[in-house]
């Protein structure tokens, strides 16, 4: 089954300082680094990574296209990242000594998918595919209409968390991936508790506790404990997730199955310092998984 990814694709500049800054305080980086980043970029290349065929939907400025062959360079497909006539999107990131991050994000290009490279994507999508979206494009509405048109299955991770942009498709999401944080955040603005949320199933992640799986149809939820490490960099901790989380189902997997995967390889994720590139391969997983057998 194929992956079909709408998502922001980012030119990430890192820098690690021994604490987040301060308001008016300024602060040398102890190192500095550029690559591959964004929500969107991240889950395909942690999907690809998993062993899924990935079609990535986006754009990118003129600028963009040593992004587009990084991208490609994982095995995702880049036919329909569009150049946009604005700059490429960008963050900036910082990770203190502990492996927190604070990220300053510019949308750029993210903000100008094309429908007709959204369309054209879609045109080739087959029910039983899975679409996969977060909140640093715009067309995920035109997104979901489409994929529901063709028998694609929808899972969307609402970060940046809007609970504005999560009501706008929740009732047509057949997963939703949330944190903690924002689970509790899209429940007082609904009004509602998670059980009672429109939707069919929802993964909240809750950092170094794991993960649960809450089969809303069915009214069971799964548990996956998180895996300990010493954390280097959390940054696209939860990209790798949801990439390799969607990976697995589009591969057959069952919810728990695929929650141990996500969790694994988040988990390795975070020994190491950056975003796109850090993401682990299956086989790292899987050693990784047969080592804590
Ligand atoms: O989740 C991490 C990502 O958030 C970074 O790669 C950055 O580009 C921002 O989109
Ligand atoms: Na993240």
């Amino acid at each position: 089954m194929t992956i079909f990814n709408l998502g922001s694709i980012n030119a990430d500049h890192f820098y690690r300082l021994p604490h987040l800054t301060l308001p008016g305080e300024t602060l040398a980086a102890t190192s500095y680094d550029r690559g591959l980043g964004g929500k969107g970029a991240n889950q395909s290349v942690a999907a690809a990574r998993a062993g899924a065929v990935v079609r990535h939907i986006g754009a990118t400025g003129a600028d963009g296209a040593w992004m587009r062959a990084e991208l490609a360079a994982d095995g995702v497909d880049c036919a329909h990242v569009a150049e946009a006539e604005v700059a490429s999107g960008h963050a900036i990131i910082m990770v203190d000594a502990s492996g927190e991050n604070s990220i300053v994000l510019f949308p750029g290009a993210n903000r100008a998918v094309p429908l007709t490279a959204l369309e054209a994507a879609m045109a080739t999508a087959a029910a039983g595919d899975w679409m996969l979206m977060q909140n640093e494009t715009s067309a995920q509405v035109e997104a979901v209409a489409l994929a529901k048109a063709r028998g694609v299955k929808v899972a969307y991770s609402a970060a940046p968390f809007e609970a504005e942009a999560v009501r706008k498709v929740l009732a047509d999401l057949d997963l939703l991936l949330l944190n903690a944080v924002e689970a509790a955040q899209l429940c007082a603005e609904l009004g509602t508790t998670l059980d009672a949320l429109p939707v069919k199933a929802v993964c909240v992640t809750h950092g170094a506790k794991g993960a649960v799986w809450h089969d809303l149809a069915g009214q069971t939820a799964q548990e996956q404990p998180a895996f300990k490490v010493t954390p280097v960099d959390t940054t696209a901790a939860g990209d790798t997730f949801a990439g390799y989380l969607v990976a697995g189902l589009a591969e057959g997997m069952t919810p728990p199955q695929a929650l141990r995967l996500a969790a694994a390889a988040s988990a390795l994720k975070v020994t190491r310092a950056g975003t796109a590139a850090a993401i682990p391969t299956r086989a790292e997983v899987e050693t990784f998984l047969k080592d804590r057998a």
